[in-house]
């Protein structure tokens, strides 16, 4: 493998229906093992030194399922947070949490807010959960935050892209890589602005089968891939103006 530098991967973690169903059991048993392969894979990438992991877990679309699967989930998040923050803790991992939390329950809330206080300080791995999170939500949010601020307001006329990535709820790095799971090839709403320029790679493997394996393959086609930015072979970010 090269030592291209990959320091964010995304993941859409889907397929846990499926493969709950090729099973015959009921697609909760299938989210209750999709927090298996999200442990393994916090653990390999702390491993693999990669600085962020962002993790699609709870659409704003997914309220549109069955009453019973959307309680089902929020309380098998509610349960892991609790029952996994000292693990991530001790590895200093710093968890933190993106998307409309605010039609969260209380004691969903308090677990969420426990988790970020407790590792705010950890210098490990960034591990990101977007929950009740849409792409386009973040940019409406952004954009009436930018509207609230009114310090913004007053100095300036206009945004621009640096002023306006500072209003999104994930700042910093981009992506490198997103990786979804189960053979769908779409973003399904997720992180819209910050996959402007990640690699995209697709698996039928479903989620809760995602493994150390399955990371390695992820990032070994990423190494193979010539990220030109929209400049020429080179695969380091450059940005020059165009001159005539
Ligand atoms: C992903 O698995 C988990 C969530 C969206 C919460 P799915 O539940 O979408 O599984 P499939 O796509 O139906 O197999
Ligand atoms: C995307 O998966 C959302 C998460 C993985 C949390 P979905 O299963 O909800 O997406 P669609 O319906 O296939 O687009
Ligand atoms: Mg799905």
């Amino acid at each position: 493998m090269s030592n291209k530098i990959i320091s964010h991967i995304s993941v859409i973690m889907d397929g846990n229906g499926r493969w709950a169903n090729q099973r015959n059991m009921p697609r909760a048993f299938g989210h209750k093992e999709g927090i298996n392969a999200i442990n393994k894979i916090v653990s390999a990438c702390s491993l693999r030194q990669i600085s962020q992991l962002s993790l699609f877990a709870f659409s704003s679309e997914n309220w549109n399922r069955p009453e019973y699967e959307v309680q089902f989930l929020l309380k098998l998040f509610e349960d892991s947070i609790a029952k996994y923050i000292d693990d991530l803790h001790s590895n200093n991992v710093r968890i933190k949490f993106i998307g409309n939390l605010e039609l969260f329950s209380s004691k969903l809330l308090k677990n969420i807010s426990q988790a970020e206080n407790m590792t705010r300080d950890n210098t490990g791995l960034k591990l990101n959960f977007a929950m009740n999170y849409g792409g386009k939500w973040d940019i409406v949010n952004a954009i009436n935050s930018m509207l609230n601020d009114i310090d913004f307001a007053s100095k300036n006329k206009k945004i621009s892209e640096v002023d306006f990535e500072k209003y999104l709820s994930l700042q910093g790095d981009s992506p490198d890589l997103l990786i979804r799971t189960a053979g769908e090839q779409r973003l399904s709403n997720f992180m819209l602005w910050q996959h402007a320029y990640s690699e995209l790679y697709f698996t039928d493997c479903l989620w809760p089968d995602f493994n150390e394996k399955e990371l390695d393959a992820a990032i070994g086609y990423y190494q193979k891939r010539t990220r030109r930015f929209g400049s020429l072979k080179t695969s380091n970010r450059i940005v020059k103006k165009y001159v005539k």
